[in-house]
């Protein structure tokens, strides 16, 4: 049975029908447009549907909607701020950390969910943080570099 169930997405209320156990994925895609999530295996093993979950690094194909309701949710489309890019999109865009790019959202979320716990990772945390990550192009050694960066210049003053 579809409830009414309130989201908010990127700092926007939204309210949504849909039946409590339906991914939160499938409502960021099909139902709010946010796309920028991609759907990978479906069963929490690649990582490419990550979002940030309360600040946390989730995987939203394993999520079902209804957990998320009430707790702010952070997609890809939500890190740029006043048209500058967020300095792990930047990083990886400096780096040229993708190939096809289809890992890449994912990639850059569960980053940004790292650096909030740990400012300035060591290449073996971010291995360890990444870990959950699939990428099928093997681009792994710019992903580190692009991270490391992205630590670097969050660090610099006047940077965030
Ligand atoms: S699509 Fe969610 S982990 Fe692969
Ligand atoms: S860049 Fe293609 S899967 Fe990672």
């Amino acid at each position: 049975m579809a409830n009414a169930l309130q989201l908010e997405v990127n700092g926007r209320h939204y309210t949504v029908k849909y039946p409590g156990d339906t991914p939160l994925l499938y409502v960021l895609r099909d139902e709010l447009g946010l796309t920028g999530t991609k759907y990978g295996c479906g069963e929490g093993q690649c990582g490419a549907c990550t979002v940030l979950l309360g600040g946390a690094p989730r995987r939203s194909c394993q999520i079902p909607v209804s957990a998320a309701a009430g707790r702010p949710i952070t997609t890809i489309e939500g890190l740029e701020q006043n048209g500058k890019l967020h300095p792990v999109q930047q990083a990886f865009l400096d780096a040229g950390a993708f190939q096809c790019a289809y890992c890449t959202s994912g990639m850059i979320m569960s980053s940004v969910g790292l650096l909030k716990t740990n400012p300035n990772p060591s290449p073996a945390d971010i291995v360890q943080g990444l870990q959950g990550n699939m990428c099928r192009c093997g681009t792994h050694p710019r992903i580190m570099e692009a991270v490391l960066n992205a630590a670097k210049a969050s660090q610099e003053p006047g940077r965030s």
